[in-house]
């Protein structure tokens, strides 16, 4: 989702900044935005290390003046077993990588932000998950839960210095994550059928219709729309839905 967005969003004209742990991925996409004849760099993030995202918005200023948006998407599955599998570390894992560095990235953008006239526009990404029941998922639910529940007080906070904030809440998305547990190029996999079946647009969700989403959030289209969380998903999470 990141190396569609980071896509996306150059294709608009903007210079991008990667932050990611892994350089090699990462050169794959900045050659690519190179390749469209548009801007993109790479700083070698951990976003565990709240020193490295401080550092990180430091040297986005440093290079650039200034920082209109921020896709806050890195991300961990961590660990999924039963709640009495799991260990406090797994915990503590799982809430700093989704939960606390999230927080951490909002507070050194929206400092950053606050000294521009010209405001600018976060997205964090959240899940399906953080209202879903999925058996296994009670520290991932509970990282974007947390995410979900910070979006409504941080976008009041500075709604009115020209900051909006929201959330996305992706369905099911084929990405590497995605391909961790599941193989869609695999017409018998079984978890890839089960989702399928059930998501009502019956398809899996590209990165590329979630960076869409995320460029329409960042822009002027979406002026007047913060504190929200919006799903997507095709329908995946809709409340009680029933597949014909
Ligand atoms: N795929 C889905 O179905 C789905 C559904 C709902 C929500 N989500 C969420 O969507 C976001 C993107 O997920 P994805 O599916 O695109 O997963 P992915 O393919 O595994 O990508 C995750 C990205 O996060 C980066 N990352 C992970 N840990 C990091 C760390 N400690 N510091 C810096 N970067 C880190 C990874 O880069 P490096 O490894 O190079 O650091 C990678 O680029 C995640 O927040 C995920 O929880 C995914």
């Amino acid at each position: 989702m990141g190396r569609a967005a980071a896509i996306a969003f150059a294709k608009q004209g903007a210079t991008v900044v990667i932050a990611a742990r892994r350089g090699d991925q990462s050169q794959d996409v900045i050659s690519h935005i190179h390749d469209l004849g548009k801007q993109a760099h790479f700083i070698r993030t951990d976003v565990a290390n709240s020193h490295e995202i401080r550092s990180l918005i430091e040297k986005v200023v440093e290079y650039h003046g200034h920082l209109d948006f921020a896709f806050n998407n890195a991300g961990t599955e961590g660990k999924f077993a039963p709640i009495t599998e799991l260990t406090e570390s797994d915990w503590e894992h799982t809430i700093t990588i989704n939960l606390k560095a999230v927080w951490c990235c909002m507070k050194y953008e929206i400092e950053q932000m606050l000294t521009q006239e010209s405001g600018g526009v976060i997205v964090n990404t959240s899940s399906w998950l953080a209202k879903g029941g999925l058996a296994g998922s009670t520290i991932y639910s509970a990282s974007k839960g947390g995410l979900d529940g910070m979006v409504r007080p941080v976008a009041v906070e500075y709604a009115s210095r020209n900051i909006r904030i929201n959330n996305i809440n992706p369905g099911i998305i084929d990405t590497e994550m995605f391909r961790r547990f599941g193989n869609p190029e695999d017409p018998h996999d079984a978890l890839v059928k089960a989702f399928t079946n059930h998501i009502p647009v019956k398809r899996l969700g590209r990165a590329e219709e979630v960076a869409e989403t995320v460029l329409w959030l960042c822009s002027d289209a979406a002026s007047y729309i913060t504190g929200q969380t919006i799903a997507v998903d095709g329908g995946y999470a809709i409340p009680g839905h029933r597949v014909a």
